[in-house]
This record gives C-alpha cells, sequence and structure tokens, in this order.
C-alpha cells in the first residue's frame, strides 16, 4: 500500500471516527446531563414533599387544638398554614410530570381549600358541643384523613419517580464511562496500528536501507538494496537506490578506468617529456613555467621546484617585451637564438614556442636547445674556414707571384734603363754647366768650347728627353708601388670589422694583380658602372674576383676576351665575369663549388677555389650564380647586398649589420 494512500485513509477514517465518537459522546453526555437534571429535580420534588409534610403536621396539630375548642384565634394562623400548604404545592404541582401526581395535587388542594371553610366557620364561634360541630369537625376528620391519605399517596409516588430517575442517573453515567472507555480504546488500537504499519512498513525497511547503505559505504561490497515488505514508496526507493548505486558503481568504474588512462598518458607525458632530448617548458599566458622535464632542470642548472611558477623571462630573456612581460610573438619564433640571464656559463640557447590549449586554456610550448657546443664548433669551424681562406689566398699568392714579379720587373726594367740614360746625359749637361758657368763674355775660348759641347752631344735632345724619362721613371715606381701595396694589402689579413667598400676600385685592384696572367691571352673589356659601397671585408672580396679571373685566364688557352661588369640591381650589386673560354659541362657544373672539385691536372689546381668564392659571398649575405656552355664559356653573376638603406633606417652600425 501507498503511503500518500495510507495517509488519505487515515486522515478520512480519523475525521470519520473524530465526528462519530464526538457525535456518540457528545449524544451520551446530552443524555447523562438530562437524567442528572431530572434526577435533581425530582430529589428537590422529594424534598419538597417531606416539606409538606412536616408544615402538613403542624397545619393539623394547629387544627386539632382549634377543634378541640380551647383557642378560636388559631383559625386565622390555620388558613395561613393552608395558604402555604397551597402555595408549595403548587409549585410542586408544575414540577410533577404525570398526570396522576397533579390529580393528588389538586385534590390536596381541593382539601386544604374545604378544610379552611370548616375552619372558618370554628373561628367566628366559642368552643361548643353540639352536633353541629360534632358533624363539621367530622369533615374536617374526613377531609385531613384524605388528605393525608393524598398525601402519602404524592409522597410514595415521589419517591418512586426520584428512585426511578436516580437509577436512571446512574445508568447513562454508567453508559458514557463504558463509551470512553470503548472510545479510548478504539483510539489507542488505532494508534498502535498505525504506528505498527509504519514500523512494519516504512520505518523498519528506511533502517534497513540505512544500514545497507553504511554496509556498502564501510565495505564497498555490492549490496541488495530492494525492499519486499514495505510500502509501496519506499520499495520504489529501494529499487531507485539499487539502481543508482549500479549506476553509480558503473561510473565509478569509469572514472577510476578514466584516472587510470589519465595517470598512464600523464606517466607518458613525463616520460616522454623527460626523454626528449631538449628542454622542454609549458608556459601559461602569464609566461609562467607550469611544467617542464629533466633536460630543464640540466641546463637551468637547478630543479623542478626552483623553475616552476617562475616567469620563463627569469631564464631567458628574450622572452620578455621591454616592460618586462611575456612576449608571446618572441615565444612562437622558430629556432631563435638567444642567451640565457646572465650567470649562466654556458649561456648559448635556441628556443622554438608553439601555442597549444590545454583545457580551453591557452599555453606555450617552449623548447630550448643548448647550442653552446655548436657555437663553439661553429667558431672553431669559422676559425679553420678563416684559415683555409688565408691558405688558398697565399697559395693563389704563390700562384700569381710570377706574374707579379714579372709585373714589377718590366716597370723595375724600364727605370734602371731611364735611370742609364739619366746617368749618360748627365755628363755633357755637367761639362756644359762647367763651361757656362765663367764668364763667357771675358773668355771666347770657353763660349766656342761651349757651343761646340752643345752641338757635339746634342743638348737639346738630352734636355727634351729628360722630362719624359723622369716621367715614365716616376709611372714605373708608382706602378711598382701600388702593385707591391696591393699585394700587400691583398695577403694582409681583413681587420676584424667590416667596412664600406668601392666594389668598381676592388675590380680594378683585382685586374692589377692578375694582370700579368691575363695581358698575354686576355683581352678585358670593363663596364664598371656600380659606384656604389658594399659592406664588408675588402681583402676577402678581392679574393673572390681573382680567383674568377684566374679561373676564366685558365679556361682560355690561346687567346679570349673577359668581359667584367657591375651593376646596381635593386638593391644589389650584380658584378659579372663572362669568358669565353672552354665553359664547364653541366655534369660538373654542379660540382665546381664543392670543396676539392677540379678539373686540373694534379698540382695545378686544388679544387678550394670557387668554394672559398662561395663561402666569402656567403658570408656578405649575398649569392653567386654560374652559367654556362662548353665551348662557348662562363658567366658568373655575384651579387651583394647594398646595405645603405638599413643602416639608415634602424641605424645600425656596419658590425651590427654584417653579423
Ligand atoms: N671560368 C671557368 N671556365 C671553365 N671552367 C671553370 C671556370 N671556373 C672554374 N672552372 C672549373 O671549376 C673547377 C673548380 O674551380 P676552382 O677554382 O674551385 O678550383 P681550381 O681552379 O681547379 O683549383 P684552385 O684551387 O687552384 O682554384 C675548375 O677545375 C674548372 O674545371
Ligand atoms: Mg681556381
Amino acid at each position: 500500500m501507498k503511503i500518500s494512500n495510507y495517509n488519505l485513509l487515515l486522515a478520512i477514517s480519523t475525521l470519520l471516527s473524530g465526528v462519530v465518537i464526538f457525535a456518540s459522546l457528545w449524544h451520551q453526555y446530552q443524555k447523562v446531563e438530562q437524567v442528572s437534571r431530572i434526577h435533581y429535580q425530582s430529589r428537590l420534588l422529594v424534598q419538597t414533599i417531606e416539606h409538606v409534610f412536616t408544615m402538613s403536621q403542624l397545619w393539623l396539630t394547629t387544627q386539632d387544638l382549634l377543634f378541640s375548642g380551647r383557642q378560636t384565634y388559631l383559625a386565622k394562623g390555620i388558613n395561613e398554614q393552608s395558604a402555604q400548604l397551597r402555595q408549595t404545592l403548587m409549585s410542586v404541582k408544575g414540577k410533577l410530570v404525570n398526570k396522576d401526581g397533579n390529580d393528588l395535587v389538586l385534590k390536596l388542594i381541593v382539601a386544604t381549600e374545604q378544610n379552611d371553610v370548616i375552619v372558618n366557620l370554628f373561628s367566628q364561634v366559642s368552643r361548643q358541643k353540639n352536633t353541629y360541630w360534632q358533624a363539621r369537625i367530622a369533615d374536617s376528620d374526613q377531609i385531613t384523613t384524605m388528605y393525608v391519605s393524598n398525601l402519602e399517596q404524592l409522597s410514595a409516588q415521589v419517591m418512586r419517580d426520584n428512585h426511578f430517575w436516580s437509577e436512571q442517573a446512574k445508568r447513562a453515567k454508567s453508559n458514557f464511562t463504558k463509551l470512553s472507555f470503548l472510545v479510548v480504546s478504539l483510539y489507542l488500537g488505532f494508534i498502535l496500528c498505525t504506528v505498527s504499519f509504519f514500523s512494519k512498513y516504512i520505518v523498519k525497511p528506511i533502517e534497513n536501507i540505512t544500514a545497507l547503505a553504511l554496509q556498502r559505504t564501510s565495505a564497498g561490497a555490492s549490496v541488495e538494496f530492494i525492499q519486499t515488505r514495505a510500502a509501496t514508496e519506499i520499495i520504489d526507493l529501494s529499487i531507485a537506490i539499487q539502481q543508482f548505486t549500479q549506476h553509480i558503481t558503473i561510473e565509478k568504474q569509469r572514472a577510476e578506468q578514466e584516472r587510470c588512462n589519465v595517470i598512464r598518458a600523464n606517466d607518458k607525458a613525463n616520460i616522454i617529456m623527460d626523454t626528449i632530448p631538449c628542454s622542454v617548458l609549458l608556459v601559461d599566458e602569464q609566461g609562467l613555467i607550469k611544467e617542464c622535464n629533466i633536460e630543464t632542470e640540466k641546463l637551468l642548472l637547478r630543479d623542478k621546484a626552483h623553475i616552476i611558477d617562475k616567469p620563463v623571462a627569469n631564464f631567458v630573456p628574450a622572452l620578455a617585451t621591454l616592460d618586462g612581460q611575456f612576449d608571446k610573438d618572441i615565444a612562437l619564433k622558430n629556432m631563435e637564438e638567444s642567451l640565457l640571464a646572465p650567470g649562466f656559463e654556458n649561456p648559448h640557447i635556441e628556443f622554438t614556442g608553439r601555442k597549444i590549449v590545454i583545457m580551453g586554456a591557452i599555453n606555450y610550448l617552449i623548447t630550448l636547445n643548448d647550442i653552446n657546443e655548436r657555437k663553439h664548433s661553429q667558431k672553431a669551424l669559422s676559425s679553420l674556414n678563416e684559415q683555409l681562406i688565408q691558405a688558398e689566398k697565399l697559395a693563389s699568392i704563390g700562384q700569381l707571384s710570377a706574374g707579379i714579379a714579372h709585373e714589377i720587373n718590366n716597370p723595375v726594367g724600364y727605370i734602371r734603363s731611364n735611370l742609364d740614360v739619366l746617368n749618360d746625359y748627365f755628363k755633357p749637361l755637367l761639362a756644359y754647366i762647367a763651361l757656362t758657368n765663367v764668364d763667357l763674355t771675358k773668355n771666347s775660348a770657353n763660349k766656342k768650347a761651349a757651343q761646340e759641347l752643345y752641338q757635339r752631344e746634342d743638348l737639346d735632345f738630352i734636355l727634351e728627353d729628360i722630362e719624359p724619362l723622369i716621367a715614365s721613371t716616376l709611372e714605373g715606381a708608382a706602378r711598382v708601388s701600388k702593385i707591391i701595396t696591393d699585394l700587400g694589402n691583398y695577403a694582409h689579413i681583413d681587420e676584424k670589422l667590416p667596412e664600406a667598400i668601392a666594389i668598381d676600385e676592388l675590380i680594378e685592384k683585382s685586374l692589377t694583380l692578375v694582370a700579368n696572367e691575363l695581358k698575354y691571352k686576355v683581352e678585358i673589356s670593363k663596364d664598371l658602372a656600380a659606384n656604389v659601397n658594399v659592406i664588408g671585408f675588402p681583402q676577402k672580396l678581392l679574393q673572390v674576383f681573382i680567383n674568377i679571373l684566374v679561373n676564366a685566364s685558365h679556361a682560355i688557352e690561346t687567346k679570349g676576351c673577359i668581359c667584367i661588369s657591375s651593376h646596381v640591381v635593386q638593391q644589389e650589386i650584380n658584378v659579372r665575369f663572362e669568358d669565353d673560354g672552354a665553359g664547364i659541362s653541366q655534369e660538373n657544373l654542379k660540382n665546381i663549388f664543392d670543396p676539392f672539385f677540379t678539373t686540373k691536372p694534379v698540382g695545378k689546381g686544388t679544387g678550394l677555389g670557387l668554394h672559398i668564392v662561395r663561402s666569402i659571398i656567403e658570408d656578405h649575405h649575398g649569392r653567386i650564380e654560374v652559367s654556362s656552355k662548353v665551348g662557348q664559356g662562363s658567366k658568373f653573376d655575384i651579387f651583394l647586398p647594398i646595405h645603405y638603406d638599413e643602416l639608415a633606417a634602424n641605424k645600425l652600425s656596419v658590425k651590427q649589420l654584417i653579423s
């Protein structure tokens, strides 16, 4: 049965039983009240009748006295007593319910009235012993005897009524008590039934469910919650709890499974993180480090506890903006070289960042690579490269030295011969000056001798020839000086700092140094129109040009031409060397920049020339392109950036720009 139905039933039955109980009790109570009132009135009536008896006794005694003739004045008193008796009897008459009683009362009243008439007769005359009066006395006696008899009957009737109502009152009270007892018993029984129902079908099953729930909570075992002997709602509740616990069990198993998966995934992630051979940091949007791996601990030389929740910029200053905030744009750069904060012995790192969303929150996965070893090897490599470039340069100087020596010998030769001629010119000139130093007007013989000497030694020619001879000598000396200066500059190791280079002048210098190499078979055609400077290392670029010119010269077997041009193309200088030599096969074209690639016989070429050319050009942030056809010649295009705009726009120093 449902508790709600039971409650409805309980409410209706309580209401109905309450109404019935109240109505019956009320009815019984009214009955008891009524009977008790009647009984009370009957008791009063008994007392009144007793009072009537007493009064009647007095009345009869007084009458006897009167009739005995002693005091006639008593008649008045008797009349008064009879009046009182009548009054009392009249009051009794109103209270009597049955007709017989009322008749008796009327008879008594009438008797008193009849007796009063006789008594009044006696009041006017003194006591006489005659028959008339004797007859009156006899009448009176008859009346009073009747009176007494009626009174006794009345009394008996009243006593009977009183007894009857007394019994009625007792019975009514007893019935009321019984009914009350019955009602209370029924009520208690009803409560008992209710309590037992509640206890059996509601409280007990609830206690069972509670105990089962506790048992399940403490032991964690699976428990059967379903109650069969219980109110419908409790049965439904127990089924619902059963289903709920089953659901919870399934959910718990699933949650446990998920927890295990998360732990496994976490472990896996940690293992992966710790196995990654570079430092990995997980950084939140504010730039605080939220996770890191073992490599990070090694790189930053501290344990995880001293890394987590610290701003990443504390360790990598490049990841902070000028006002100290986390710079997300920089963090997302790809393989950005940077430095750790001051204090780290090996500060060179390279970082890469990726934006990742974890549970709706933006994070940054930053990897830091320790590039200190690479930096050291780069340094070592760059120093080796420098040495290689220098060695190659010295080798090329060695190669050029014969030609340069020849280039120097040539002017030195004609300087010498010029000086010989000048020396020859010097003797007749001295003799002529000696003759002309005396006063020729006083010594005419000297004058004549001087004229003869002038004619004989052809001093006109000598004086004319001296100037070009000196000029040629000076020019030869200048040439020697230039070659030696250029060679000296070329041999000299570059300054560490880059400088502005007039590229056209540098091409001219290279031509000076390879002049001897070229002059017998190569015709040079120049179109040097760049007329701007590039930033770089002049000796190295000179080495580039010399190598290309020498290669071109080697490619020309007997006679040929090398066209050299320089132009500004957009933001670059394009220097072109075009020869009409042997050309390069397509197969070799792929390899000519490889180190040690040469087509020349052993001992003639090292195969490093073009490799170094490309390396130098790339150091200058430029590029070299080649095109060639076998039998037609080769074309080398060098492109070098012009940095002036950048210098001006960024206010950079030349050093900053090149680096
Ligand atoms: N202008 C050119 N015409 C034809 N072949 C060329 C020219 N320049 C370079 N080469 C080819 O490229 C090769 C590599 O040149 P590279 O300057 O690197 O070495 P190399 O000249 O052989 O030796 P070296 O180290 O003495 O310069 C040459 O052996 C040659 O075959
Ligand atoms: Mg070469």
